[in-house]
């Protein structure tokens, strides 16, 4: 061939390239006009296959197959598997157990990787004891060592002496002090008492309260150390009862074990994911952000030996504990006091395993379901009774996707490390991932120690998905009573009680690995657990909590037949395929903008108190009358939308999703920058808790008179109000 000739192939090959191109753009030009502005009429030329693959319903017989497969015989074997050792965060152990996690999910059908930080951690000094000694006038002296007996079905092997993470090392003396819970309210009743807490020792009660905030209480107000105990009027619900190992109560020698920080995550890396290019805070940054003064936890048998060292006036009623003693506010009435706490903070690896069951349609969206996998000791309540329900989950959620169920969104299973540091795993994982969750993420699902007890839930959560919840547990029955649901079951024993009609949920607060999701991305999150026995014991959590006591008998005390297991898995486990199948993510916003404006209204009630007039609420009540109208008109045309349109579809989903996010303000709440969402943020006079305007509260709190304070509260009801206002704007 010529080269003439190949020029004029080549060009009638073009031509006919052209033609056939311009021919298949037509045609999709057609297809394309055909999908978008299809009625209802089935003469449209559409892909009728992908189009209803992209809309198709949940097939809603995954529901009873995900309760009838949940198998309690897994749900014990999982807990004696993870109970038969140690599993303190930063140990071999724990590298141990991610591998076992991992490993057990891709055979579950997983897609599942370990994922691992270097972070700061912190430990009893090897070789050294953490002491605290009374010098009697007479010159004796009585020794406290940190130590804590094994008792009941112990495994034996490693078990960290009771300590509290990231107390400073340092060796104080001074006289004693009772402070109550160490709250704000306890430390002001001192002072009416005209007693100095000034260089002095505190001695304070475990209970009503984060630990972290009984000693920034104690430091801020110049003590020279806290000494926290575990009182049997907190952690014993009848007057002397048996006690572990015959029953689940809090035995003489047990000690609470706890992290005291209260900025969370790693503390080297504040905001940064801790990886192998973080820049990290040098020592004395350090040594700025942690506690100053040292902490040590003891058992109530200790306590007792130095609460009978105090003088001064007997305490009132609400201060009393169930010691047999006097209870006194001091000061101790011996010669010294001395605390000497030996720790050491370390770099060490942690290690979270991720798993995920890609969606079908919207793979891109996450569901997250997650619960922290290292111990204090053994840790059968905190975290493992909620380790074997998402264990169990994943093993049910993949066997159902490897026999053809794929739902809708991607739902991602996580097994966080270093919770007990202050929620490190989970802290570091969003920090790397938050531009991705941001857009991304549905929820987040938290189940740490689902099981504390076997009388009732306890919700906290947020207000996007409390409807859900409720409709969820009116699926479920009652573990004891299988003729009543859940809902029937906690609707009667723990209503509302401004609403007394439907169950009780609270604010999602902080305290477990839920918070970085929602207080740091605005993912909306919910923390559910069982908890009580109905017996004169109203507290949330189990009495063994964080002691070496926290083993495989305590936790069958509760749950012989691992029944209330199987509920909370069969609960979190509908939730999750609730949020990952349905065609419109369940969550109301009318049930959200409903609470802002209650939350708003009750501000308005103490406006009185403002200066002059407070205009500055007129802005903050517009605000949530437009969010208000926003999200009954989004609920009206919610109802409406052709939910075969997959656009459509997507487009309001992705409203939904948005709605939490317009509660993260960038620069975070007043003097806390780190928990950004201005609604969900932990209050910053109890970590665990919640309230209805975080930041708001930080700043009337003593206002008084304080100009400078009153003109923060301006600016921040002006960040509230633009958030509220922007929540509006994405329903619109
Ligand atoms: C620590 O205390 C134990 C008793 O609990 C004692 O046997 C040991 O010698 C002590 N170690 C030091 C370094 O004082
Ligand atoms: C519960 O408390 C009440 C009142 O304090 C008491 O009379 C009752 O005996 C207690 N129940 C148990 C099981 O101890
Ligand atoms: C730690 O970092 C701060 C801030 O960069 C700096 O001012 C300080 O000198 C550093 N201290 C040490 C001991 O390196
Ligand atoms: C309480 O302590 C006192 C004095 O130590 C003792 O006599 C009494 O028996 C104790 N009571 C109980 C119930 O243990
Ligand atoms: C619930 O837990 C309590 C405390 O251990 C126990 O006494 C009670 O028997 C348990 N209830 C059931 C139904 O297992
Ligand atoms: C609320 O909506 C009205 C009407 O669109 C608007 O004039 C007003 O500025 C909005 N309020 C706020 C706080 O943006
Ligand atoms: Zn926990």
């Amino acid at each position: 061939m010529s080269r003439h000739e190949q020029q004029g192939q080549m060009k009638s090959i073009r031509t006919r390239i052209f033609v056939v191109v311009g021919v298949v753009l037509l045609f999709l030009i057609g297809v394309l006009i055909g999908y978008f502005s299809r009625g209802d009429t089935s003469s449209n030329h559409r892909n009728t296959a992908t189009w209803d693959r992209l809309t198709r319903e949940p097939d809603i017989q995954i529901r009873d197959k995900l309760k009838d497969n949940i198998d309690v015989e897994n749900l014990r074997q999982q807990l004696r598997e993870f109970t038969k050792s140690s599993r303190l965060a930063g140990t071999p152990r724990q590298k141990e157990t991610a591998e076992y996690v991992s490993n057990l999910w891709k055979e579950y059908g997983l897609e599942s990787e370990v994922v691992t930080y270097n972070v700061l951690l912190s430990y009893p000094e090897q070789g050294e004891n953490t002491t605290i000694t009374v010098f009697y006038n007479d010159g004796s002296q009585h020794i406290i060592y940190a130590e804590e007996p094994p008792l009941g079905d112990d495994p034996g092997g490693f078990a960290v002496r009771p300590f509290n993470a990231y107390s400073p090392a340092r060796k104080v003396q001074g006289k004693l002090v009772y402070a109550n819970y160490a709250r704000d309210s306890d430390f002001e009743k001192l002072v009416e008492q005209n007693i100095d807490v000034t260089g002095s020792i505190v001695i304070a009660r475990y209970s009503k309260g984060f630990r972290g905030n009984k000693l920034k209480q104690a430091q801020d107000r110049g003590a020279l150390g806290i000494i926290l105990y575990s009182d049997p009027a907190d952690y014993i619900g009848i007057p002397d009862p048996p006690v572990y190992p015959d029953t689940w109560w809090l035995p003489g020698p047990g000690v609470q074990r706890g992290n005291v920080v209260t900025v969370k995550g790693d503390q080297t890396t504040p905001g940064l994911p801790s990886t192998w290019y973080a820049h990290r805070l040098n020592d004395s940054q350090l040594r700025d952000s942690l506690p100053k003064i040292p902490c040590q936890p003891i058992s109530y048998n200790d306590a007792r030996i130095l609460l009978s060292t105090l003088g001064g006036n007997v305490v009132p009623a609400e201060w009393k504990g169930a010691l047999n003693t006097t209870y006194r506010f001091g000061p101790s009435q011996v010669r010294r006091i001395t605390l000497d706490v030996r720790n050491v903070n370390e770099l060490r690896e942690i290690h979270n395993v991720i798993g995920r069951i890609p969606g079908s349609v919207e793979p891109d969206r996450q569901v997250l379901l997650g619960n922290h996998r290292d111990a204090w000791v053994y840790g059968a309540y905190d975290p493992t009774s909620g380790t074997t329900v998402l264990m169990e989950l994943a093993r049910i959620f993949g066997k159902l996707y490897r026999e053809g169920w794929k739902p809708r969104r991607s739902i991602v299973f996580c097994s966080w490390d270093a919770e007990e540091y202050g929620l490190v795993g989970s802290y570091e994982w969003v920090e790397e991932n938050l531009k991705k969750l941001t857009s991304q993420a549905v929820s987040y699902l938290n189940i740490d120690s689902a099981i504390t007890g076997n009388y009732t839930l306890d919700v906290r959560t947020v207000p996007l998905l409390r409807n859900l919840i409720y409709d969820t547990a009116k699926v479920v029955p009652d573990p004891f009573q299988p003729t009543k649901t859940l809902f029937d079951t906690w609707l009667e024993r723990n209503p509302e009680t401004t609403e007394p009609t439907r169950p009780r949920v609270e604010k999602i607060g902080a305290g477990s690995d839920h918070s970085p999701f929602i207080a740091g991305a605005g993912v909306p999150a919910t923390y559910p657990r069982m908890y009580g026995t109905g017996a004169n014991y109203t507290s949330r959590g189990t009495p063994l909590y964080h002691t070496r006591y926290e083993t495989f008998q305590a936790y069958t005390m509760v749950d012989p037949d691992f029944t209330v297991a199987k509920t909370m898995a069969a609960f979190v486990g509908e939730l999750a395929r609730s949020l990952g199948d349905s065609v419109i993510i369940p969550m109301d916003v009318e049930v959200y903008a409903k609470e802002v404006r209650d939350s708003v209204s009750h501000l308005s009630e103490i406006r009185s108190r403002f200066p002059t007039g407070a205009m500055w609420l007129d802005g903050l009540q517009s605000a949530s009358k437009n969010f208000s109208k926003a999200a009954m008109e989004f609920h009206t045309s919610l109802k409406k939308i052709d939910r075969k349109n997959p656009i459509l579809v997507r487009m309001m989903n992705d409203k939904i999703m948005s709605v939490e996010r317009a509660f993260i303000y960038a620069e975070g709440l007043p003097d806390r920058p780190r928990y950004k969402h201005v609604l969900h943020s932990p209050s910053g006079m109890n970590y665990y808790g919640g309230s209805d305007f975080p930041g708001l509260e930080d700043l009337l709190y003593k206002i008084g008179t304080n100009t400078g304070r009153w003109d923060q509260v301006k600016q921040h009801i002006s960040v509230l109000t633009y958030c509220i206002q922007t929540a509006a704007s994405i329903l619109q």
